[in-house]
Formats: C-alpha cells, structure tokens, sequence
C-alpha cells in the first residue's frame, strides 16, 4: 500500500558468518543504513538477514536487512566489508590462512569490480594486512577506498584489559594499537590514556608490558577457548565504529590498516596507522612523534607483512 522508497546508506557484508552477521546487527543498532548480507553459502544469509529483521521489532531499529547468494545485490553500495574466508583454529597463525582467504579474496574483487567499483572497502578477513594489500591490487581503487580493520580491534582489547586492571570503566580507556595485525603489532602506550591521563602514571612499565603482551595475542586468546573460531563480537563491533565514522562522515581518529605513501618513511604496504575516517574514507594518514623503540617496532612489523605479500607472491598471486 505505502510502497516507500527508502534513501539510507546501502552496507553490504560479504560474508554472512559470526563476523558478518554480528556486523549487521551492530549496523542496523546503529542504525548506520540498510544491510545487506552476501554469502555462498544457499540461506545462510536469508536466514540471518530474517532474524535481525524480527529482532529489530523489540531492538527497534528501523533499517532494512537482507540476505542474498547473488553478488550482483551488491550494486550501489556504499560501503562493503569483507569478513568472508576460513577463520583461524587452535594452533594456527594468521598467516595460515593466506592462501585459501587470498582466493576467495580474489573473487570477491571480481564481483567488487563488476557491481560496485564505487564502493569504499574495508577487509577483515586474516592475514588481514596482506588481503587487502590483495585487494588493493586487484580492485585497483583509490588508496583512501580501502582499508583493513585492525587497530580498532586490537586498540579495543589494550582499552578493555586496562579497565579491567585497573577496575574501571572501560569507556574512559583510549589506547593506540599500530602496526601489522599479527604478532608484532605496535601497541603504543605513550599514547593510551585514562579520562585523558597517561596509562602510565596509573600502571607500573612492568605490568604494562604484560598487559601489551596480552594485547598481541588477544586474538589467540579466544581462538584457543572457543577452539572452534576466532572472535566475532569485537571485531564485528570494530568494524561497525570505522563504518559509522564514514557515513556520519565523523573525521573520527582511529588507527586503521592503511596504504602509506611515504607516512613513517614507510611505502607502498598497507600498516595500522593513526587515520581520519570520514565520509571520502581514509582522509588523512596522522603522523604523530614516535619514540626510538616504537619506530623499530613500527619497522619489524612492516616487514612482517612485506614478507607475508611475498609469501603470497610465491603463490601465484598477483599483488605488488
Ligand atoms: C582476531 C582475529 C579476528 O584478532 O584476527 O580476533
């Protein structure tokens, strides 16, 4: 009878997994635009979409979610993240997954290229750094187009570790977290604070230094409890917060995987780095003072994901 047209933002999941679907239930929380979930998998992403749509009867929220097997429902976005691939289990690194997530990566851009070229891209899928230095090949998008999740998660878990330390809340915790999403990320805790003091005036060098460790092997942590997956609910959430920063159009300060062109001597790889988020993406790279050990740290993680790019080079991937 009303038969309304809608104009909301369109964001599309590829992936309709505890990731995906988690992310859809932040956005449409959010109320960020209408989603859309794609997914191979037959019902998988109808079933899904059905169940936040009921859900946000009593959630009350009133955007759309759909679900679909056809890559070709993704035209018009505006927005596409990519959560689709092969998880991490017990025992396994991220860098693993390389070349089963490289090529499923690799067909995702495929239909990116067909049916949404415009869309700003953010990948999440593991080795996160290097398949969307994949994508970023292959879709041959403007660097501010494409970015990877990362510091947000990672950033995510320091705040939450500290509150935990020091009991309390954890929304008066801000940290930093930089670099590759692996290993050798770059917690910074120069840069972390409570209500806007220094973590350190609160937190002894020595016990901060196991909480950064705990940081880095944050994903680890869960992976080796549910034995089964990797976490969903905070890396959903993180990549709700850098969508939200885009469509508010927010030039929110978050540290993202970016493609660095010269920022922190650093060129042509994708690395977590401090960025403005708004509305054209990736508006601005942020360079900010580094101390000597954090630029080395900074350096080593860079190559890690050098090498994992060359890994998937000597795998026949094209990507530079
Ligand atoms: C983690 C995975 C998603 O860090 O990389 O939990």
């Amino acid at each position: 009878m009303f038969n309304s047209k809608f104009s909301r933002p369109k964001i599309v999941s590829v992936g309709a997994g505890n990731v995906g679907a988690t992310f859809a239930q932040y956005c449409a929380e959010m109320e960020l635009g209408d989603v859309l979930l794609l997914d191979i998998v037959e019902g998988l992403p109808q079933g899904k979409a059905l169940d936040l749509m009921q859900a946000g009867v009593v959630r009350e929220y009133s955007v759309s979610i759909k679900g679909s097997n056809d890559f070709a429902d993704m035209k018009d976005a505006d927005v596409i993240v990519i959560s689709a691939g092969f998880p991490r289990k017990p025992g396994m690194s991220r860098l693993d997954l390389l070349e089963k997530n490289g090529k499923i990566i690799a067909n995702i851009c495929d239909y990116i290229k067909r049916f949404a070229p415009e869309a700003i891209v953010i990948v999440i899928t593991n080795p996160l750094d290097i398949m969307v230095q994949l994508a970023f090949h292959l879709l041959n998008h403007p660097p501010a187009k494409i970015m990877g999740m990362a510091g947000c998660l990672d950033s995510a878990r320091m705040c939450s570790f500290i509150a935990e330390e020091l009991g309390i809340s954890q929304k008066q915790v801000n940290a930093m977290v930089l670099g590759s999403h692996g290993d050798l990320m770059v917690p910074v805790p120069e840069y972390t604070t409570v209500a806007g003091i220094s973590v350190k005036e609160f937190i002894s060098a020595e016990r901060l230094e196991q909480i950064v460790d705990r940081t880095r092997k944050g994903g680890a942590e869960i992976v080796s409890l549910l034995k089964t997956g990797s976490a969903y609910y905070a890396p959903a959430a993180s990549s709700a917060r850098m969508v939200q920063a885009i469509l508010k159009d927010e030039k929110a300060l978050l540290p993202c995987a970016v493609y660095t062109q010269g920022e922190y001597g650093i060129s042509g790889v994708f690395v977590g780095l401090p960025c403005i988020l708004g509305a054209k993406g990736v508006e601005k790279i942020v360079e900010i003072p580094f101390s000597d050990e954090n630029k080395i740290a900074l350096m080593k993680s860079v190559e890690e994901v050098k090498q994992g790019i060359q890994s998937l080079k000597e795998l026949g991937f094209a990507v530079s």
